[in-house]
């Protein structure tokens, strides 16, 4: 280091004042406006919350009879992960009966009940919809295969005839985002479901996920009418919006052109061009084409129907962030999940240009951003943050993939979480983060269930390991995930200290951070607050500082302690303080 870096180092590693200078790039919002422009949103994927009937798999009934751990953590809404119908060929992302709860899960009457639960409890709630396709096991799609090529029924699915002389080939050079090609020949189908006279029929249809999930015609008006219908079936059942899957996939370009590009869920690389963009999107004529928007703004109006702000969110995997935003204009969706800034690198230029280029873009258009850090497709970011030197994030660790560092993992998780807990906007939680949950790294390979796994030809791990049931009690079988102690998955052995009994307990855990946190957020209106940049720490490559209404929020990524003003109130700290400095991988909210 030269003795020039080394000053203006040493000059940027101590906050000098407690009335610091900074360029504000979003404004505060009104604070009457819609309950989702402020949310945090707490996932729950139903199979692995909390079990009640005993058999291994979570359950709607188990979730109701956890709302209150949801209440103590001080969230506001719950999205809820399929649980309608389905033959779990994705764990039900794969419907067979949009209008039904899964047995595995329940009845519509647990529905009910936890509907009602929840709001007794202020809480809302978000179901999940799949539009983008249907299981192979949906009465649309038995009805195609019975009738056969050229039939209406076909009509509602995107069949055609093979290429080649026999039309052995499929009819374009789509991949599959599980891996594999995204077109299956019905003759050659391997589904359980598949029938005799399938022999015949050689055409072709398409899946952009697995062979199981036919990928529906959205040109068709009965699709559409169908799907509106489905929303106002939930709708009346009281739910507060929606989680629209693949919602950039439905629309394909006319004559489904080749493509030679890659497909892929979330990955991102270490480095973020300058839009911020990180490799969260996926281009091609499968995805984001403008007649998507069109079913959006038809949505947007069966939602006005309903009193209460009811919201759609869109899982969309689409950069830049300008291209993102217009799926959240104000006769669209309400949200769109940032990708962007889950795949961004944990380094502060990179995170300060992302969080830049987040707001602007959905301010642009009047919306809301929302932040997220993991879900049920991604490594559990307590995980995927202590994974050092990978320049693509891996779909999944197996045990014979490079193991994370658990310790900096988690580290550095809370200080992501606690910053982004402190920006303006939406955001969201995967079930477990709270806990400071890893990933399950070492789960043997015959458990696996994600069918990336063998569609990627077995090199993909896949997505189990973020999926595992949660632990409740330390001393009980099973962590208290089940009344058996059965869990659909192992739980690997750090769960037990991660238990949410103990975590309850212990001061200084991450659920009373996450808890502490979200009080603060709550009491300073941060969630509709303003973000202005720190002056002091505008170019620095270790320090990260805003300001949100009156709270500071800081992070150090790097070795040398950053020094806070002796007066200092600090609200909140991600990890221990060192003789009052703020340590590398540690994020602390300080009150102005
Ligand atoms: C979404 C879901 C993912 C699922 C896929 C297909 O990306 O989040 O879990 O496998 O869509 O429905």
């Amino acid at each position: 280091m030269t003795h020039i870096d080394s000053i203006a180092d040493s000059s940027a590693l101590e906050l000098t004042s407690l009335n610091p200078t900074t360029t504000v790039i979003h404004p505060k919002s009104d604070s009457a406006r819609e309950w989702w422009r402020s949310a945090v949103i707490y996932q729950v994927y139903p199979r692995s919350f909390a079990d009640s009937d005993g058999d291994g798999i979570g359950d709607i009934p188990g979730v109701t009879a956890r709302l209150d751990h949801l209440v103590e953590l001080g969230i506001d809404a719950v999205w809820l992960s399929p649980f309608y119908r389905s033959p779990q060929a994705d764990a039900g992302y794969d419907v067979a009966d949009y209008r039904d709860v899964d047995p595995l899960f329940g009845t519509l009457a647990d529905f009910d009940e936890l509907v009602a639960q929840a709001h007794s409890r202020g809480l809302r709630i978000i179901a999940d919809l799949v539009p983008n396709h249907t299981s192979d096991d949906h009465e649309w799609f038995k009805a195609a295969l019975a009738a056969g090529p050229g039939s209406p029924e076909r009509a509602r699915y995107l069949f055609r005839e093979g290429k080649g002389e026999n039309g052995e080939l499929p009819p374009n050079n789509w991949k599959s985002i599980f891996g594999g090609p995204a077109w299956t020949r019905v003759n050659e189908r391997t589904s359980p479901l598949a029938a005799a006279d399938d022999v015949s029929d050689d055409q072709w249809y398409l899946h952009m996920f697995d062979t199981r999930q036919p990928d529906l015609d959205w040109e068709h008006p009965e699709v559409r009418a169908e799907f509106e219908e489905v929303l106002r079936f939930w709708l009346d059942r009281g739910v507060d919006g929606f989680r629209i899957d693949v919602a950039h996939g439905m629309v394909k370009a006319p004559g489904l052109p080749d493509w030679d590009g890659d497909v892929a869920m979330v990955e991102g690389t270490t480095e973020p061009a300058e839009d911020g963009s990180t490799g969260a999107g996926n281009s091609g004529p499968m995805f984001d084409q403008e007649g998507v928007h069109d079913i959006y703004r038809a949505w947007n109006m069966v939602l006005a129907d309903y009193a209460g702000d009811r919201a759609l969110v869109a899982e969309a995997w689409v950069e830049p962030l300008s291209r993102l935003a217009r799926y959240v204009r104000s006769d669209e969706m309400h949200q769109a999940f940032n990708f962007s800034y889950l795949t961004t690198a944990w380094e502060a230029a990179a995170l300060r240009n992302v969080v830049t280029a987040s707001l602007h873009a959905s301010d642009e258009v009047g919306a809301p951003t929302t932040w997220v850090l993991s879900n049920h497709d991604v490594i559990r970011h307590a995980s995927r943050m202590g994974l050092t030197g990978a320049a693509v994030r891996p779909n999944g660790i197996g045990k014979n993939d490079p193991q994370p560092d658990a310790e900096l993992g988690l580290r550095r998780a809370r200080a992501a979480s606690l910053q982004m807990l402190g920006l303006p906007g939406s955001a969201y939680l995967y079930q477990g983060e709270e806990l400071g949950l890893p990933e399950h790294t070492d789960l043997d390979d015959d458990l696996r269930q994600d069918p990336a796994w063998w569609r990627s030809g077995y090199t993909e791990a896949g997505r189990d390991g973020c999926r595992v049931p949660l632990p409740w009690e330390s001393d009980k079988p099973g962590l208290g995930f089940s009344p058996t102690g059965k869990t659909w998955l192992p739980q690997p052995d750090s769960y037990k200290e991660c238990a949410a009994d103990v975590q309850r307990a212990t001061e200084g855990s991450t659920f009373s951070m996450y808890r502490d946190a979200l009080a603060v957020r709550k009491s300073h209106d941060l969630g509709l607050g303003s973000l202005g940049w720190v002056e002091e720490f505008a170019g620095s490559a270790t320090v990260l500082a805003f300001v949100n209404n009156d709270v500071l929020v800081l992070t150090n990524f790097g070795e040398t302690p950053v020094a806070l003003p002796a007066d200092a109130q600090v609200l909140i700290s991600s990890g221990p303080l060192t003789d009052g400095g703020v340590p590398q991988d540690t994020t602390v909210w300080v009150q102005l």
